[in-house]
């Protein structure tokens, strides 16, 4: 037995894979991936002569190769995480994200249900689609706002989440007119191993050790809910274990944070655990820079009924989880310097001249 993910060598399907496998009794992994510049098979080092683990190098988008490793592996499950997921170069750059996000998940979805329609009547049963999507389909809260529910409208405010909205109305559709077997969970800002240094927390702790400034967008008080990445990795793995069909479920970690203190709190761990040259602190180096366009104000998810429905709640706190994380920067520098490449260059030049 086999399950197809998508998507498995970015920053949370990377996780998602090597967790998976390190239970010895777990299915093996297909694992499609165009290996886009936030693709790293680095990531999947572990994994190189494991033969549970199968890389297919390949778009979500083409048919013909999705509907070759459907019928090749017959998995029993897709976990679909490929998307273009930076907000900032979604402003930048949005077509590749409609490209990605909506028609491939269209793609997908279309030669999934093909495949499913052919299925014996237990195997049918059995199949599961999760669509892994973002709270940031529901917009922006205010500070006094009730945090995210599932019943909460769609309001998304950049190409980034208004792809993922469409992404996640394609998906129910599907369950609604075809009966097709999909789950859909919607999660918070993910932070840990393997991520991609575009995004806030990554970019900080590596801009720290490299002197460079840290920057804020903005006056720094945006909030997000930040999420262990290994805490949405067992959350997805309850969700395809025992999520109703057709329902979708909210994954968050109690963490909500204003981005000048999650910076902060950086530089306090980083001023302990290797402090600067001159003894000052990492927050000499804050600088704040001119706000993202659309900027949303605040995300807070409730996950509430994951918890209720199917009894996940996130092991880690930010605490322990930021503590963790600077620590497993601190220790792979080699990963670093893999990825930070020529074009992960030109993208901070552009971003941040
Ligand atoms: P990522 O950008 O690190 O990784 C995306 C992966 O998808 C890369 O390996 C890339 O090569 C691959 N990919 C891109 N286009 C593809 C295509 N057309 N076909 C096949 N593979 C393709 O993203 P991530 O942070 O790991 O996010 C994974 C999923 O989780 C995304 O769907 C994202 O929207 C969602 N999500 C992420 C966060 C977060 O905080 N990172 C929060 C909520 C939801
Ligand atoms: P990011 O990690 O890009 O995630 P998202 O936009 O999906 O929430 O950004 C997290 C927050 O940090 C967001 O409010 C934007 C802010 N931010 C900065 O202040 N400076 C930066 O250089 C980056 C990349 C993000």
């Amino acid at each position: 037995m086999m399950i197809l993910v998508t998507g498995g060598a970015g920053f949370i399907g990377s996780n998602f894979v090597l967790d998976w496998l390190a239970d010895p009794s777990a299915e093996g992994i297909i694992n499609l991936d165009k290996l886009t510049y936030a693709g790293n098979l680095a990531n999947l080092a572990s994994l190189e002569h494991n033969p549970r683990h199968i890389f297919v190098q390949g778009d979500i988008g083409d048919q013909g190769l999705v509907k070759k490793l459907l019928a090749q592996y017959q998995p029993r499950a897709i976990v679909n995480f490929a998307a273009e997921s930076h907000v900032d170069r979604s402003i930048h750059g949005p077509a590749d994200f409609i490209q990605t996000n909506i028609m491939g998940t269209f793609n997908l979805l279309e030669c999934a249900r093909e495949h499913w329609n052919t299925l014996e009547s237990d195997a049918k049963k059995q199949f599961r689609f999760h669509h892994v999507s973002t709270d940031e389909v529901y917009g922006s809260l205010s500070a006094t706002d009730p945090a995210f529910t599932e019943s909460n409208p769609y309001e998304p405010n950049s190409p980034y989440s208004a792809s993922k909205a469409a992404s996640d109305h394609l998906v129910r559709a599907w369950f609604h007119t075809y009966g097709f077997p999909v789950v859909t969970t919607n999660c918070s800002n993910n932070y840990g191993p393997y991520h991609f240094p575009e995004k806030l927390i990554p970019l900080v702790i590596l801009n720290a050790l490299n002197h460079k400034p840290l920057p804020i967008y903005g006056d720094g008080q945006q909030v997000r809910d930040w999420l262990y990445v290994g805490d949405h990795c067992s959350a997805i793995r309850e969700v395809l274990a025992k999520g109703e069909l057709g329902e979708t479920y909210n994954i968050g970690g109690w963490n909500e944070k204003a981005n000048l203190d999650v910076v902060k709190t950086i530089c306090q761990i980083l001023d302990q655990l290797k402090p600067r040259n001159d003894d000052k602190s990492y927050a000499k180096q804050i600088t704040f820079v001119k706000d993202r366009p659309g900027h949303d104000r605040r995300y807070a998810i409730d996950a509430c009924k994951i918890e209720k429905e199917l009894g996940w709640r996130p092991a880690e706190t930010f605490d322990t989880g930021i503590r963790k994380t600077v620590q497993w920067y601190l220790n792979n520098s080699q990963w670093i310097d893999g990825v930070v490449s020529g074009s992960y260059r030109d993208w901070l030049q552009k971003q941040y001249h």
